[in-house]
């Protein structure tokens, strides 16, 4: 008698655990609370204080135990103590502060216990828990800026987390192109977290006539949406003008050659007039005979052989410049 109602009560519990198979997916968020129900519906109407209770993590740590409607503290694992609430109405157990070691699978287990027979199973629950955390806007940082013909250096990086996401590239958008540059991920892990800061590094040279923006987008894996970054700006260069304020040494040199070759053509032109017919005064004739004059260094330049061509360069610079000319003269 004794063994036969055993055996059925075996077949029924069998019978609810292959109902029950499929386990339901719940999510929750890193240092968020997540939600672990159990879903028992008591078409028995059984009192709380003739039920057992518990929630295991893994199949061996236990989070909480309801024993006869009181919370039994006894063989609750160390690291679910304080981190859990109950509610009683639905049997939901909520457990706060979730970490990334929280995933993972759990399990809710019902007993009825009967006097005559001990505890029954009644029912089970399996719960998939998997923790997500948001990673942090793409942040875009220069490493090395633009110089002269030289590349610029960033790097975008996002943060804190999880799981791995599935890609991170730069968009480089111009008025009219984008370009997509991948790049490999470097993605590390906290110690403690577990959570994954990600970043990618990228060199490249900028179109110096337009004005760029660059993007960092981050694909994450799972509910999260695409991330995209703030855009860095690198405005165009503006038109050179012809004669660029000397905020460096080599446009320094450049000017002092200018002037150093205006002086030349400056005391050929004087020589020259002086030969024809004496001036009264230096200063006038030059900027008189200054057009006239110009045309006659194109001409010389033309005739010049190439060993003297770096100095012709300089002549045909002065006789286009003006008023560089003109300043040179009162040197
Ligand atoms: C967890 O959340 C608390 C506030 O609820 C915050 O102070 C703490 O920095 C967070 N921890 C992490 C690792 O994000
Ligand atoms: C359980 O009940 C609480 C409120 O009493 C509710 O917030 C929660 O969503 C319920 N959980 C489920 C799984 O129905
Ligand atoms: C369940 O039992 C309680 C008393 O234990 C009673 O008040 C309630 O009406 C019952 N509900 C149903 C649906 O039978
Ligand atoms: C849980 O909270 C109680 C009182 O609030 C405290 O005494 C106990 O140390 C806490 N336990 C853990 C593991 O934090
Ligand atoms: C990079 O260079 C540009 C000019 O080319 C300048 O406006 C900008 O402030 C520089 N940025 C940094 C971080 O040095
Ligand atoms: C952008 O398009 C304009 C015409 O719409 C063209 O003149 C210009 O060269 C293009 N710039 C680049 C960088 O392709
Ligand atoms: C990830 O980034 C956060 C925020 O910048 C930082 O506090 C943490 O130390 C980083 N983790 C690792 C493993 O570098
Ligand atoms: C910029 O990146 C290039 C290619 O990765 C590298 O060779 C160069 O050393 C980098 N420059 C700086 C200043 O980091
Ligand atoms: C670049 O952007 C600036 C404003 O940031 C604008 O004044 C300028 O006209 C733009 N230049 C080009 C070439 O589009
Ligand atoms: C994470 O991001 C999603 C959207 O991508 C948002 O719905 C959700 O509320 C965020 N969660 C947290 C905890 O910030």
């Amino acid at each position: 008698m004794q063994s036969t109602m055993g055996l059925s009560t075996t077949v029924l519990v069998m019978a609810f655990l292959l109902s029950d198979a499929a386990s339901m997916k719940r999510q929750a968020y890193f240092n968020k609370t997540g939600d672990l129900p159990c879903e028992f519906t008591n078409s028995e109407n059984i009192s709380l204080t003739d039920l057992v209770v518990f929630w295991q993590h893994e199949k061996k740590m236990v989070l909480y135990e309801l024993f006869k409607g009181q919370e039994n503290p006894q063989n609750i694992n160390a690291i679910y103590k304080n981190r859990t609430s109950l509610d009683q109405d639905n049997l939901t157990l909520r457990l706060h502060n979730v970490q990334i070691k929280d995933k993972g699978l759990y399990q809710c287990f019902i007993h009825h216990l009967k006097e005559s027979q001990g505890m029954i199973p009644i029912h089970q629950k399996d719960i998939d828990l998997s923790v997500l955390a948001n990673f942090s806007q793409p942040e875009i940082m220069l490493i090395s800026n633009r110089t002269e013909n030289s590349n610029i250096n960033m790097t975008c990086s996002s943060v804190q987390g999880y799981p791995k996401p599935k890609k991170m590239y730069f968009l480089l958008k111009t008025i009219n192109s984008t370009y997509k540059y991948d790049a490999d991920m470097k993605i590390i892990q906290d110690d403690d977290t577990s959570l994954y800061n990600v970043s990618i590094s990228l060199s490249f040279l900028v179109f110096p006539e337009t004005n760029t923006s660059i993007f960092c987008v981050l694909q994450p894996e799972s509910t999260q949406l695409e991330l995209l970054s703030q855009p860095y700006n690198i405005d165009a260069k503006p038109p050179q003008p012809p004669l660029p304020a000397p905020d460096n040494v080599f446009l320094t040199a450049l000017l002092v050659l200018l002037i150093g070759c205006a002086i030349v053509v400056l005391f050929t032109t004087l020589t020259k007039r002086k030969k024809k017919k004496p001036g009264p005064s230096h200063e006038c004739e030059v900027i008189r005979a200054e057009g006239e004059e110009s045309e006659q260094a194109n001409e010389r330049v033309e005739n010049r052989t190439p060993e003297r061509s770096n100095e012709a360069q300089c002549v045909v610079n002065v006789s286009k410049t003006d008023p560089g000319d003109k300043s040179a003269a009162h040197f």
